[in-house]
Parts: C-alpha cells; sequence; structure tokens
C-alpha cells in the first residue's frame, strides 16, 4: 500500500506526536500550493495570456526583475494559505512586509515563510526550479503584521520543505523527525512517498559553487576551492567534480540524494548585503533540512540555524552539505 502524504503527516502526528493537527493541516495545504504551482509552470509559453515565462515588469523588495511566475507562485501560496485558520501571518521573498490573514478568516498559531519560486533565472531555459518554505510558531501575543514576530533563529522551525519541479515534481519535507521525499503522482494528484529517512554522505567528491565570483571569495574559500580544484595531486588526494544549476532546490536536492558540498560565500561584490541568499526562507529551511539528513549548514563562523536575524529579507553566507567537508571550510574560517 503506497504511503502518501497524507497518511506520513496523520503517522506523524498520532503515532509519533511530532506535529499537531493544524501543522498537519498547514504542510497538506502548502503542498496543494505547490501542485498548483507545478502545473502554472508545467505550462510555460502557452499558459494564461501570452505565457507565463519572462517578466512580470516589476521589481521586489531585493531589487530583482520579478518574473511572472515569481508573482504567480506567490499570489498561490498566499490564496491558499491564508483561509485555512492555522497561519497567523505569511512572510515571502517577494513581498517587503509580512502578509496578515484576513479578519474573516479565523487566525492560527503558525507562520509561514517561503520563496515561492527558487532560481527563477532557469524558468525561461526550462531548468528545474523549486519553491522553499519554513514554518515558525508565532510567539505568544506578537503582532504577525510586524517582521519582529518572524525574526527567529532557525533552530525555532517546526516544519521546513522544497518542492522540486523538473523531470519529476518532488516534495522534501522535515518536520523534525528526519527528512522524506515524496513524487507526485500527477495522475492521482497525490504525493507519494518515494524516499524515508534521507542521509547525506558525510564525504563526498562533488561541489557547487558559482566559480564567476572567484576573484571576490575571502581567503578561507578561495584557500578551500583550489585545493579541491588540485586533485589528486593536490592536499585532497583525490579528484572532484563540480555541479551548478543556479536553483538552490536543484542543488540542494543533488546533495540531499547523493552527497556534496553547497556554497554560496561572501564575496566582495555582495560584501555590503551579507551574502547572496535570504536566511528566513532559503538558508533556514534548506539548513534544518540538511541538518535533519546528517548534513552540517554553516555561514562558515556560526551554525547557519543559530543566526539571530536582524530582518525579514537578511542575506547570509551558505556553506552546506556532507558534514566533512562543510567542517574543514569552516575550520579554514579560524571557527
Ligand atoms: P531566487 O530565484 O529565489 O531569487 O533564488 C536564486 C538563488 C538560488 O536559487 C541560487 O542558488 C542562486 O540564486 C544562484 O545565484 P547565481 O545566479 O549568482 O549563480
Ligand atoms: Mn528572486
Ligand atoms: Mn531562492
Ligand atoms: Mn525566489
Amino acid at each position: 500500500m503506497r504511503r502518501t502524504l497524507s497518511r506520513y503527516l496523520i503517522e506523524e502526528q498520532r503515532e509519533k506526536g511530532k506535529i499537531n493537527a493544524d501543522l498537519r493541516l498547514l504542510i497538506e495545504v502548502v503542498a496543494r500550493a505547490c501542485k498548483s504551482i507545478a502545473v502554472a509552470i508545467g505550462k510555460g509559453a502557452i499558459g494564461g495570456e501570452g505565457g507565463v515565462l519572462g517578466e512580470a515588469g516589476s521589481d521586489n523588495v531585493q531589487g530583482e526583475a520579478q518574473k511572472k511566475l515569481d508573482v504567480i507562485s506567490n499570489e498561490i501560496f498566499l490564496e491558499a494559505n491564508e483561509w485555512g485558520g492555522h497561519l497567523a501571518g505569511m512572510a515571502s521573498e517577494e513581498m517587503e512586509l509580512p502578509h496578515a490573514i484576513p479578519n474573516r478568516y479565523p487566525q492560527g498559531e503558525y507562520l509561514l515563510l517561503f520563496d515561492p519560486l527558487d532560481g527563477s533565472s532557469n524558468i525561461d531555459i526550462n531548468v528545474s526550479v523549486g519553491t522553499i518554505f519554513s514554518v515558525l510558531r508565532c510567539p505568544e501575543g506578537a503582532d504577525p503584521t510586524a517582521d519582529t514576530a518572524f525574526l527567529q533563529p532557525g533552530t525555532k522551525q517546526v516544519a521546513a520543505g522544497y518542492a522540486v519541479y523538473g523531470p519529476t515534481t518532488l516534495l522534501v519535507l522535515t518536520v523534525g523527525d528526519g527528512v522524506a521525499c515524496f513524487t507526485l503522482d500527477r495522475e492521482q494528484g497525490s504525493f507519494v512517498l518515494t524516499q524515508e529517512h534521507l542521509r547525506i554522505p558525510e564525504d563526498t567528491k562533488e561541489f557547487a559553487i558559482n566559480m564567476s565570483n572567484l576573484r571576490h571569495w575571502e581567503p578561507p574559500v578561495r584557500r578551500y576551492v583550489e585545493e579541491l580544484l588540485a586533485g589528486k595531486e593536490g592536499p585532497r588526494g583525490k579528484d572532484f567534480n563540480m555541479r551548478w544549476v543556479a536553483s538552490m532546490v536543484a542543488d540542494v536536492h543533488r546533495i540531499m540524494t547523493r552527497g556534496g558540498i553547497f556554497m554560496y560565500p561572501l564575496d566582495a561584490k555582495i560584501k555590503d548585503k551579507g551574502g547572496k541568499l535570504r536566511l528566513m526562507y532559503e538558508a533556514n529551511p534548506m539548513s534544518f533540512i540538511v541538518e535533519q539528513a546528517g548534513g552540517a549548514a554553516s555561514t562558515g563562523r556560526q551554525r547557519i540555524l543559530e543566526v539571530q536575524p536582524n530582518g525579514l529579507h537578511m542575506r547570509v553566507p551558505v556553506i552546506l552539505g556532507s558534514k566533512n567537508e562543510v567542517e574543514l571550510v569552516t575550520s579554514y574560517h579560524g571557527t
């Protein structure tokens, strides 16, 4: 008998007590929203009036030119999640401020943060993209329309996950009880459990980094990567392979599947911004998932999940994946 996402969540609630009914319902709704995004993306140039590819003609708070699908997927998440009664508020890469739950709907105890479309630069070239989400509890008495309610370290997450819209649509999820992977059965419209207790090998021969930034990197990262590039003749004594999809969900999913190290380090080009990737809805959920699978996730100077956020769109350097590699890079940072 195939175990679906619904059955997995019921078991996490009823048999393991890891989640309650509200969190179970929230995750079910998020999964449904990801299915809707998958359908929208799947239409590409033939979706809506004039297709769903290309630019939306607007910028987001990040200063990025939004793609139509950035906006569409953000709307899908807001509409799917605001009426259920399990949320106090939502925050997204695509919105400067949190989205309050309209008064006509009941308020819940959770906060949902999301990157509705990760890897936007790959949309128009038909390369895998995804959605990343993170769930926090709304602090007692906090105002969920103020970003302060959301500014909690990653260790406070109660659930995190990502969807990958690729040859298959996958949902990878943790509620703090290991990591499970679900494959969308498009005929039934249900996510089927296809892998449970994913584990990231502690060692690897594969690294992921955007090499075009090499001249901007801080010395510890430059030293680490140059040692990888030296291959078996170098200090590492083995050859390494490189992959860089430029969709974090795809690069992280490869690591969840066969190990590796993913780096978007601090570099001189983005130093004033604190990094490229956003802590609250990219680095934190991915770090929770990676740690739950036996991997590690660091800024180079501290565990990502322990970073105290100073803003909803705070950026951090990200080094995550196979534990022994992350620890080596971190050691080069003198920590
Ligand atoms: P988003 O599309 O949500 O803005 O995120 C893009 C991020 C991440 O997905 C990826 O790892 C990184 O940007 C790629 O950066 P480069 O384009 O600089 O390689
Ligand atoms: Mn973006
Ligand atoms: Mn992203
Ligand atoms: Mn995005």
